[in-house]
């Protein structure tokens, strides 16, 4: 079995690609990445020296270069991850998540059915996707596999067009797709721009904690590990065609989390009570904030059989350990240190 990962040196990529590599040390396992800001990969140091493991430098926009690629690798399946992922970004630019998440998308759907549509059989092109494109929810109620697509941000619908897309794939060539749509992801080797790692830095440094509006969004957050297991069970046993929603059934205000965290901040720091709170500075709200995403996971739940590993209090208490454990990863994402590397190592390739 030979799978190909695409975004493995990102955040949840890096979790799938550990996973995978241990769990099937038969497998071979190629990471497409084109080491973007976002790409490190210092995240698959513990791994990347395992004989299964291959790494490829390369954009899922470039056409001949995947068309090339699956020619030579005989890929049985795909797991696509690579993506631009942050809402911020996505309202400062919103034309580089079109190319990247659309384009790239069916760029890399074009090359998995040129070179598999004279053999479909056991082969899988298994989509990536984000609660996001669902859009927000009022103060009751889930996303389901059925709710209606209503994305607000350019993120957002750049995600819920390459889900489409893929299915386009499937109705029309019978590529044989799955797909699933999880909510926040939280964990080690996020990116800190995204709300925990961010702040987690913040509070090291005494930086402030920029909290958007009044801080009453809603999240539902599921540890990036579970994450992971639930795409394993989904590539292996999810039925063609087929979508699954992922969530911990674990809604947050932004407020009440940060407020958690903070505890465990100054706990972990030796901090009196209530210092790093203090940190909190209430900014402008994002354009076009969803107001609350939560996840109807039942139908992975029940067909399926996944289940969330851990509680959040745990999960973040781990993860807290894993950034104040590892500041060194920390120091080296924040400074860039890690892209000078890449430009002498890549030379701008
Ligand atoms: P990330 O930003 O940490 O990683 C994205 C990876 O894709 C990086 O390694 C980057 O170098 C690579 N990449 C970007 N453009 C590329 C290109 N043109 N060619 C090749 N590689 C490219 O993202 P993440 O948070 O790990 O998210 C991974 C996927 O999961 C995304 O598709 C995202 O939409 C989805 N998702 C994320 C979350 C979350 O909470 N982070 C939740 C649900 C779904
Ligand atoms: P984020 O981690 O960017 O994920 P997403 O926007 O994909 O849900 O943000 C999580 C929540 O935290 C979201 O409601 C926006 C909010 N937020 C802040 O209040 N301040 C920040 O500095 C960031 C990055 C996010």
């Amino acid at each position: 079995m030979h799978i190909l990962i695409t975004g493995g040196a990102g955040f949840i990529g890096s979790h799938v690609v550990r996973h995978f590599l241990k769990s099937y040390p038969t497998y071979t396992i190629t990471n497409l990445d084109n080491l973007t800001y976002a790409g490190n990969l210092a995240n698959l140091k513990d791994v990347d020296a395992l004989p299964n493991y291959r790494f490829v430098k390369g954009d899922i926009t470039d056409g001949v270069f995947l068309q090339r690629l699956f020619q030579e690798s005989h890929f049985d399946g795909v797991i696509h991850l690579a993506a631009e992922s942050h809402v911020d970004r996505s309202i400062s630019n919103p034309t580089e998540f079109v190319v990247t998440n659309v384009l790239g998308t069916v760029t890399l759907l074009n090359a998995a059915k040129a070179c598999w549509q004279s053999d479909l059989e056991g082969k899988r092109f298994y989509h990536i996707s984000t609660d996001e494109v669902y859009g927000s929810l009022g103060r009751e109620g889930l996303f389901t596999e059925q709710t209606a697509y209503d994305p607000h941000s350019p993120y957002s619908a750049s995600k819920a067009s390459s889900d489409h897309f893929v299915r386009a794939y499937h109705d029309t060539y019978n590529l044989p797709v799955v797909i699933s749509n999880c909510s926040n992801n939280y964990g080690s080797f996020q990116f800190p721009e995204k709300l925990i790692p961010l702040f987690i830095n913040n509070i090291v440094h005494n930086k402030p904690l920029p909290v958007y509006g009044k801080g009453e969004n809603i999240r539902d957050w599921l540890w990036v590990v579970d994450h992971a297991q639930a795409i394993d069970v989904i590539y292996h046993q999810g039925s063609n065609g087929e979508t699954y929603n992922i969530g911990g059934h674990n809604e947050w205000s932004n407020i009440d989390l940060i407020r958690l965290l903070c505890r465990i901040m100054d706990t972990k720091l030796g901090r009196a009570a209530g210092v790093s709170e203090k940190l909190v500075t209430y900014v402008t709200d994002r354009a076009g904030h969803d107001l609350r995403y939560a996840i109807d996971s039942s139908k992975l739940q029940r067909e399926l059989g996944w289940v969330p590993s851990i509680s959040f209090e745990k999960g973040l208490e781990l993860t807290v350990d894993w950034y104040l454990t590892n500041a060194e990863w920390l120091d080296n994402v924040t400074s860039g240190g890690y892209q000078h590397y890449y430009e002498e190592m890549y030379g701008g390739r």
